[in-house]
């Protein structure tokens, strides 16, 4: 007996097996995973800025400690973020940043992820950030990558491949933080007032979200802004008490109900659920007022940064770092832990209408793989 199982385990029919399983179980996986394709700032830039010449960048420690490999790798986060753990529930490859020398070959399959930190609505937003990618610029390049995988698989399948794709789009935080508010007699704010200035980014966005469609895009997640005034940043400049800044609580207030508006009157009028909202807003507001029922420390103070509340400056490696990235709402003076991404994710999976409308990603996922 036990030099039948000897000889039949030995090393070749050990790797005969082992092809066998790995063939059944991932070429099937692999056909039937969708791409992704992601578009928009630094809450979803998986590392773009790493390959530009700008200052809006985390590719230094103590960016990226929890991630698999500890290392920096351009992700605004302590580990995955929101675009890693959404390709985490379709069962899918993580999408690999568009400017990586990686993306070649099968890896186009995945999809592509184009976002690039600092960049907002409006051309002039993060204009101090110097060469970042604009959307103008984040869709010539979708383009241009459609093109590579055409040559690829072919004009037709490349086409199906991208009208079948998840697309995620992040965008707006900016054209507040970076732009509006940036300074206190900023260009921007001389010329608009607040709801006027939340018109026209509107009228800006759905520029983009028609632009999105036109290139192919069928299902498209649009996340409004978060609280912008309860960042830890904002709290540093702002806040008296550490109460949340109640003018950029109330830009968002203004700006994420007309973008849900515009997102129904846009598929209203092309007859198909294509953009669905993503109510970023309430998602992490839930959160930041009752962070011990989450299982958080605080949402005041970032884990990563200087000054009050940690909320000056970048993550680098002279910032104060906490010890357990678990017990931080945020992870930088901007930007959420893994943790807190990973509930904000999971209301995006499974959320009711009020954080996902008309419908939740598992919805989605179901009703588009009957097709
Ligand atoms: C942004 O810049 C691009 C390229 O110069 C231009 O085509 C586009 O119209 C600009 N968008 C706005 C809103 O000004
Ligand atoms: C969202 O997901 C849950 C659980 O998967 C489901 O029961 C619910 O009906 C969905 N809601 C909407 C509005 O799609």
């Amino acid at each position: 007996m036990a030099t039948t199982l000897l000889t039949l385990s030995s090393p070749r029919v050990l790797m005969l097996t082992l092809t066998i399983v790995l063939v059944v179980t991932v070429a099937p996986k692999a056909e039937a995973a969708r791409a992704f394709f992601v578009f928009g700032d630094s809450l979803v830039d998986s590392g773009n800025n790493n390959y530009l010449a700008t200052i809006a960048r985390a590719d230094s420690p103590p960016n990226g400690i929890d991630y698999p490999t500890h290392r920096p790798t351009g992700r605004f986060s302590n580990g995955f973020n929101l675009p890693d753990i959404i390709s985490e529930q379709m069962g899918a490859e993580r999408t690999l940043p568009y400017l990586s020398p990686e993306l070649t070959g099968q890896k186009l399959l995945v999809g592509a992820n184009f976002a690039s930190a600092g960049i907002g609505i409006l051309n002039d937003t993060g204009i101090q950030f110097v060469f970042i990618l604009r959307m103008f610029t984040q869709f010539e390049l979708f383009q241009q990558y459609q093109q590579r995988l055409s040559t690829q698989v072919g004009q037709a399948q490349a086409k199906r491949l991208v009208n079948d794709a998840l697309v995620l789009i992040t965008l707006g935080g900016n054209d507040f933080v970076n732009n509006y508010f940036l300074t206190p007699f900023s260009a921007r704010s001389r010329q608009f007032s607040i709801p006027d200035y939340c018109r026209y980014l509107i009228s800006e966005y759905q520029k983009i979200l028609r632009t999105l469609y036109e290139l192919g895009a069928r299902r498209v997640i649009v996340t409004g802004t978060g609280p912008l005034g309860c960042v830890p940043a904002e709290l540093a400049m702002r806040s008296r008490n550490g109460e949340c800044v109640p003018e950029l609580q109330q830009a968002a207030g203004i700006f994420n109900p007309e973008l849900a508006q515009m997102i129904q009157q846009l598929n209203r009028e092309l007859g198909s659920n294509v953009f669905i909202s993503a109510n970023a807003f309430d998602m992490n507001m839930d959160i930041i007022t009752n962070p011990q029922a989450h299982g958080f420390v605080t949402s005041k103070v970032a884990c990563c940064g200087l000054g009050p509340y940690n909320g000056l400056g970048t993550c680098n490696p002279l910032s104060n770092l906490c010890p357990n990235r678990n017990a931080y709402v945020f992870w930088d003076p901007f930007h959420p832990t893994e943790r807190t991404i990973r509930l904000i994710a999971q209301q995006i999976m499974t959320g009711s209408t009020e954080y996902m409308n008309p419908m939740n990603l598992s919805t989605i996922m179901a009703m588009d793989s009957k097709n």
